[in-house]
């Protein structure tokens, strides 16, 4: 048997972006129905969503009234299909770390299932922080992956770059770039931590 390729996000979400809406089920059993309710009212607010993807968590944001959801991530065919989900939604294709927008921005700031693919989440932490409206939230997940799967494409078997953040260290992280930690959900399975909510206000 071949052994799976070893890719870049951009590369390999670009191939895995056909079939990554098959594994929304399994993604939503990460967070239990919890999440959403945990943002309370976000009718009228300005969010960003970070690493998007095809819109799981965006297109559901997008249905209150009156938000304005903008959805960036490295991958353009993550981000077509998102597009086609919801053509209101402003998608732009960007870097985490290097957020192309003008300080204070936002009323919150959400990032799921993305900080597994950072090698250094405190680079983003630290531009969710800028891009942030004073008050605004910071809402991110930190999912208890420490081998990453392999994940099957039309061009083979590929691994997409993945590192495992403990959860003390995402904790921590936030609150030395001056974030306040509002709360922390331990989404759990058989007392086994599997996902890590964090509400951190700027
Ligand atoms: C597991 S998917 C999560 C997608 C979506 N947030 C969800 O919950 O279904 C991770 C996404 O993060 C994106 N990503 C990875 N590294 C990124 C980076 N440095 N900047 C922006 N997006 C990134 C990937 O392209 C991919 O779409």
């Amino acid at each position: 048997m071949k052994k799976p390729k070893f890719m870049t996000s951009i590369g390999g979400y670009n191939l895995a972006a056909n079939r990554y809406d098959e594994k929304e089920g399994y993604l939503n059993s990460f967070e239990q129905k919890k999440l959403l309710p945990l943002l309370g009212n976000v009718r009228g607010l300005k969010v960003l969503d970070v690493g998007a993807g095809t819109g799981r968590l965006a297109v559901e944001l997008a249905k209150f009234p009156g938000t304005e959801v903008t959805a960036l991530d490295v991958s353009d065919k993550m981000l077509e299909r998102l597009k086609k989900k919801n053509p209101a939604i402003t998608c732009i294709v960007g870097d985490a770390e290097a957020l192309p927008f003008v300080s204070g921005s936002f009323d919150m700031v959400i990032a799921t299932f993305l900080i597994v693919h950072l090698k250094n989440p405190a680079r983003f932490f630290d531009e969710a922080y800028r891009v942030l409206k004073d008050g605004g939230r910071l809402v991110v997940t930190n999912i208890n992956q420490k081998d990453p799967p392999t994940v099957k494409t039309s061009e083979g078997d590929i691994i997409i770059e993945s590192y495992y953040h403990r959860p003390e260290e995402a904790r921590e992280s936030l609150e030395s770039l001056a974030f306040s930690i509002e709360q922390e959900v331990m989404i759990k399975e058989k007392d086994v931590w599997v996902n890590q909510i964090l509400i951190a206000r700027k």
